[in-house]
């Protein structure tokens, strides 16, 4: 007999309670459970970065976590980062600059960001390039992400867009 633990969690502002198994991850909770599959699975392995969520304001690889221990925890996915159908500056970014090719990594590397430009609204090149490195990307050679990351950085900055989570 399978023994099954039940959890509540909001995603992306949503409540959710669901029975799960302790050894399920928050990655395959996500994607198998509540059909949120954009955000990716890479390696399995904590090595890429692809599924990268914010976890009560924080980025952290949501294939490192168990799905019961996000139990009363709020999650954001790249589902939940902007209200439907808008996009959030970091997002504009990647768009504007090109900071995709095939798109695998980039639903971790937003989640990433925002966790970077939460931290550091105006980061260097070299600290973009640095708190970025737990997101592997195989196509762009990076160069692009790093412009879109400056973009976000001025848009938010502009704007003053408070990044979800903030005040927390
Ligand atoms: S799938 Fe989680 S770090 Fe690669
Ligand atoms: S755009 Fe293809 S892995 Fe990053």
């Amino acid at each position: 007999m399978t023994v099954k633990s039940e959890i509540t969690v909001t995603v992306n502002g949503q409540p959710y309670r669901s029975q799960v198994e302790p050894r399920l991850l928050l990655v395959h909770y996500l994607r198998e459970v509540l059909d949120l599959t954009g955000t990716h699975i890479g390696c399995n392995t904590s090595q890429c970065g692809a599924c990268t969520v914010l976890l009560d304001g924080e980025a952290v690889k949501a294939c490192t976590l168990f799905a019961v221990q996000a139990d009363g925890c709020e999650v954001t996915t790249i589902e939940g980062l902007a209200p439907e159908g808008g996009l959030h500056p970091i997002q504009e970014g990647f768009w504007e600059k090109h900071g995709l090719q095939c798109g695998f990594c980039t639903p971790g590397m937003i989640m990433a960001s925002y966790q970077l430009l939460k931290d550091r609204p105006n980061p260097s090149e070299e600290e973009i390039r640095h708190e970025l490195k737990g997101n592997l990307c195989r196509c762009t050679g990076y160069e692009n992400i790093v412009r879109a990351v400056q973009y976000a950085a001025e848009r938010m900055q502009a704007s003053a867009s408070q990044p979800v989570g903030a005040g927390e």
